[in-house]
This record gives structure tokens, C-alpha cells and sequence, in this order.
């Protein structure tokens, strides 16, 4: 996670940013993977809040049985809903009806007696179950937490019958299930009950790919602890005299931050069960808490404050639900991204899955006519609840999904794919930056090789990290790729096919490693970048002069 610049926060603007978003009243259709029954981007976080808040995690043995686990748990209230899954162990997930089974629940629960050393006694919803004897009886049905691996998921792509299956297929073997979800809001609860012992108002809350609707299995959880419930009393007692809290001070929102993060952080080290790794990355611009929760297999990052950025995944999701090639594009884009290393779990000079996402929409603005709406039109189309301030930062979009006028696109993913790379493999990187807002390129403000503004902090580069290199590397795999997407060896699947396997085509094609190494790129690359370029670029020229319209902008790439 990297979230840009966080100012000073006058209470008065947080209050403005609470009340308006409880005022907001939202009609978002639904994403695929979202919870049930609910219809706002909030109203889905909201329920699924309060679900987690009613759940236990639960450690189990490895034969399990379900039936005599079940029965016992039901001594404490009804279950809504429970399901287990392997991550170094055997887990369940238990969602009662009511909060008072939890409390029922943690009543029958033991510390345990630890022997050579001592325990931390802090009762938390993760939980130990133990069983003696095993018996016989049938395994529970386990819920896949993890993406299928490369060669499976190019197994599968290859077995569709047309590229638009391909992507189709891809992106719901890799989108977040409503049990990952579920085990997502699960960790942000318990971590709740960590940081709520010095402030019991506060929420945390997960933004980024895990509500964005753009999540694939395996991704980070990012959190933030939201505070803002603690200033929503302002009571008057009408009698000339009020009651302040006295409080310690800090030099700034941001030193009154690290202090909270540095607090919580260190709780989470000591008194977190299975929170391991514990790192704090306090001097960062927006300051952190980094550590794997060991049960959920989640890598974490806890910031807060992070309102904007909760904004701008609420603003994915409603891009993410006006049309279902968004996220098929945006899926299939990062995990094309992924395998050839253009963008990594480290941190360093690569592209962000954030700033390819926002690539994606952008590409998805040019088209003609076009599929998604600019910033600046879904700002227009607001009504007066959903006028929204944070931080000074302008964040208002329409929240009634029925005012957004969507115009008759009808292109294939296959074509959208294609231009996809042919825009990217020949847009004006030196002089133009991406802009969603305006749904132009603009006159880059600065020299940083990649800018693509960011939503709501216009001043902000969300891709400032990018060095030329990386830059330089996606380009190239965007011309190679379109290039091989040009080929009918490629575009169509084989004849040539065993009883068990299908050769690689299609886009499962442009999965393979030799596109960007061996065969492809790399070898091309080390051969003469110039050449093998333009050779590229003359190709894609005379197939744009062939095909008619393209997105594609030409000048200096
Ligand atoms: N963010 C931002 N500016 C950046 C980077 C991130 O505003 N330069 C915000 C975005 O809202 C982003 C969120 O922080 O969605 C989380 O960042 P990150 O974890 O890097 O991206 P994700 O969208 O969560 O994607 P991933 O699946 O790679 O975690
Ligand atoms: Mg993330």
C-alpha cells in the first residue's frame, strides 16, 4: 500500500465527511461478490460488518467432525452460517445469529494452561477446538482461500471456446468468494477488538482491492481504523456549561497518528493471536501497521484515517458494476501484469495494481462510443446528499446508478484486449499523463515517467513510483502482446488436442513465460529493442490501417 500525502484534519471537515456519508442513501447495483440482500456500496460494508462482528474463527482439528462440531456449537445460539478452509491448519468460520452466542460462547472457553511458558490472557473470537478421538466420518467441504496456480489457470483458458470465455472464466477463477470476503471483515473485526480497548467507537475497516470489487484470492487486506464515531457526540446541555475530555496533544494529525498506529501496533505484536511480523512503518507518508495474520493467511496493512481512499474504492466499485467487462478487462490485465512481472508483492519502481486498474478505465473512457462515464460526468450527475469533502479533497460521485446514462458499446473483450495493447503499447508516455476525471490525457505536470492522476487528490501521481524501466518493460509487453493477439496461431484454438490437455491459446497464450523472456520479449530485446519495436509498431500499423477505427493514439511511445 501506497497512499500519498495526509494533511492536517480539522474536526469540523471529519465530522462533515461522517455525517455526510450517513446521510447518503445509495442504489450501486450489485457486484457479483457481494453480500446479499444489500444494495449501496456502504449498506454491503455495513451488513457485512456487522455479520463478522457475530463470527468466530475457529482452529480445528484436521479431521473434523462437522456434525458433532455443529451440535456443539449450536448449544451457544443458531447458526447463520459457517464454513472451513485449510491455510497451515484447518479453520472454521462460525456465523451466529445473535452477538449473545459469542458471549456465550467465549463463557465456556478456556485459557489454556501452557506449559515452559506463559500466556497472554486476551479472549479474542479466535478459538481452539479440541477433539479426541477421531472416528470415521465424511470431510467437511473446504472453501478454496488461495488463485488457482498459472498452469491450472492456463489449463482452464485453453479449454474455453472463445477469448471472451477465456475472460470470463479467468476472472471468476480468480475474484475474491463471499467466504474470503466474509474471512476479510472477520480479520478486521478482530483486530477491532484489539484497537477498541482504548478507543471502543472506533471501526476498522477494509478499503482497497478487498470492497473494490477488483480483489483476486491472495490479495493484501488493507485496513484503516476510522475514528470518526468518537467526535459524532457534541451534546449542549442548555445550561451555560459543557464538559470537555482533556486530552494529550500531539504537534499534528499526523504525530497524534503514529502515536495510535505505534499504540495499536504494539498490541497487535503482543496480545494478537496469530498476528506475526509485526512491523511498523510509521515514517512512511501515509504511516502503517504491516503484519501477516497467520490463521486467514493475510498479508495486512493498518493505516488511518484513509477516508479518501475508501472514496476511491468506492469509486472502482461503481465502475466495476456499470458494465461486466470492466472487471473482466481489469482482471485479466493484472494477471496478465502479474505473471510477467510488471507488477510484483514487493514494493519498489513497479506499476501498482492500482494505477493498472485506473489504466484500464481510462483505455475504457477512449472508446468510441464510450463505456464508462469520466469523473467529472459521474461529479455532474450527483444529487445534493452525495456532495462529499474529505480532507479538502472534492470527492463527490453520483451514488443513484440510475442517473448514469450508459452509451451502446457493444466490442467484444477479444477487441477490447487487442486495443488495450495497441493504446498503452503506443500512448504519448513523455509528454501526456492518464487522467479518469477529465477522461483525456493531459500535459504532464512533472517529469515522472508514468503519471496517472490520482481520483481524488488531483495533485497526487498515483503512480509516482514507476521508474522509466518499468515503464519501458510494460510498453514492450503490450506490443508483443498485441502483436501475438494478431496471430492465428494464437487467436485460434488448436485442432491438435490430447484426451488431457489443450494446447495454450488465446489469451492462456499470452500467459505463458515465453512471451516475456525466451521467445519473446526479452530475446527480442537483448537482439535490438529498435528494431524488434518498430518492426512491431509497423505491423500494428498496417493491421490498424486494415481494421479501420482503433483507440490506438499514435505519436511517440
Ligand atoms: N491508493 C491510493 N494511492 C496510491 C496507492 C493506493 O489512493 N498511490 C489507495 C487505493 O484506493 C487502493 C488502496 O489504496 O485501492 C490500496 O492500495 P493497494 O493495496 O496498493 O492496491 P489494491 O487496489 O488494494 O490492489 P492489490 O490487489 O494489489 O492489493
Ligand atoms: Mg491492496
Amino acid at each position: 500500500l501506497i497512499k500519498l500525502c495526509h494533511g492536517a484534519v480539522p474536526q469540523t471537515q471529519r465530522r462533515l465527511a461522517t455525517s455526510i456519508s450517513a446521510l447518503t442513501s445509495r442504489t450501486v447495483k450489485q457486484a457479483p461478490t457481494a453480500a446479499k440482500g444489500s444494495t449501496s456500496f456502504q449498506a454491503i460494508q455495513e451488513e457485512r460488518r456487522e455479520q463478522a462482528e457475530r463470527s468466530v474463527l475457529i482452529s480445528c482439528p484436521a479431521k473434523i467432525n462437522e456434525n458433532k462440531f455443529l451440535d456443539e456449537l449450536t448449544k451457544h445460539g443458531t447458526i447463520d452460517k459457517h464454513f472451513f478452509y485449510n491455510s497451515f491448519g484447518t479453520y472454521a468460520v462460525v456465523e451466529f445469529s445473535s452477538r449473545e452466542s459469542i458471549a456465550s460462547l467465549k463463557e465456556s472457553t478456556n485459557i489454556p494452561a501452557v506449559q515452559h511458558e506463559a500466556a497472554v490472557p486476551f479472549k479474542s473470537r479466535l478459538l481452539s477446538l479440541k477433539q479426541t478421538g477421531s472416528g470415521s466420518h465424511p470431510t467437511p467441504n473446504f472453501q478454496e482461500q488461495s488463485p488457482p496456480s498459472i498452469n491450472d489457470l492456463i489449463k482452464l483458458l485453453s479449454e474455453q471456446d472463445s477469448i471472451d470465455e477465456q475472460l470470463q472464466s479467468l476472472t471468476k477463477a480468480l475474484e475474491l468468494s463471499d467466504e474470503n470476503i466474509s474471512l476479510r471483515f472477520l480479520v478486521c473485526s478482530l483486530l477491532r477488538d484489539i484497537a477498541g480497548a482504548y478507543f471502543p467507537e472506533c471501526i476498522i475497516r477494509p478499503f482497497g482491492s478487498t470492497v473494490n470489487s477488483f480483489g483476486k484470492l491472495g490479495c493484501d487486506l488493507d485496513m484503516f481504523l476510522d475514528l470518526d464515531d468518537i467526535y459524532a457526540s457534541n451534546q449542549k446541555t442548555g445550561s451555560g456549561l459543557s464538559l470537555e475530555y482533556q486530552v494529550k496533544r500531539g504537534a499534528s494529525e499526523r504525530v497524534v497518528t503514529q502515536s495510535i498506529l505505534s499504540v495499536i501496533g504494539e498490541c497487535v505484536d503482543k496480545f494478537g493471536p496469530g498476528c506475526v511480523g509485526v512491523q511498523k512503518i510509521l515514517q512512511a507518508r501515509c504511516p502503517l501497521v504491516r503484519f501477516a495474520h497467520q490463521p486467514s493467511g493475510f498479508p495486512c496493512d493498518l493505516t488511518a484515517n484513509n477516508r479518501v481512499a475508501m472514496k476511491s474504492s468506492e469509486l472502482l466499485f461503481l465502475y466495476g458494476t456499470l458494465d461486466p467487462r470492466v472487471r473482466q478487462l481489469v482482471f485479466s490485465v493484472r494477471c496478465w501484469a502479474r505473471v510477467h512481472t510488471i507488477t510484483s508483492s514487493i514494493p519498489g519502481a513497479w506499476i501498482t495494481n492500482f494505477s493498472l486498474t485506473v489504466m484500464v478505465l481510462f483505455f475504457l473512457q477512449q472508446r468510441s462510443p464510450a463505456i464508462l462515464p469520466t469523473l467529472d460526468q459521474l461529479k455532474q450527475l450527483a444529487g445534493p446528499s452525495d456532495k462529499c469533502v474529505i480532507e479538502g479533497n472534492d470527492c463527490t460521485i453520483v451514488s443513484d446508478v440510475s442517473k448514469i446514462t450508459m452509451q451502446n458499446n457493444t466490442d467484444t473483450l477479444l477487441k477490447l484486449l487487442q486495443e488495450f495493447f495497441e493504446f498503452y503499447g503506443n500512448f504519448p508516455f513523455k509528454k501526456s499523463s492518464i487522467n479518469i476525471r477529465k477522461g483525456k490525457e493531459e500535459i504532464k505536470p512533472e517529469t515522472s515517467p508514468l503519471y496517472i492522476q490520482n481520483p481524488f487528490e488531483i495533485t497526487l501521481n498515483i503512480s509516482k513510483n514507476v521508474n522509466a524501466t518499468q515503464l519501458e518493460r510494460f510498453v514492450v509487453l503490450c506490443r508483443e502482446s498485441a502483436w501475438l493477439l494478431q496471430q492465428g496461431e494464437v487467436l485460434n484454438r488448436s485442432s491438435e488436442q490430447t484426451a488431457d490437455s489443450v494446447p495454450a491459446w488465446g489469451f492462456a497464450a499470452l500467459l505463458l513465460p515465453s512471451v516475456s523472456s525466451g521467445a519473446g520479449v526479452k530475446s527480442r530485446r537483448k537482439k535490438k529493442l529498435e528494431p524488434a519495436s518498430s518492426r512491431i509498431k509497423n505491423l500494428l500499423d498496417s493491421l490498424k490501417i486494415k481494421g479501420g477505427d482503433t483507440a490506438a493514439k499514435k505519436g511517440s511511445a
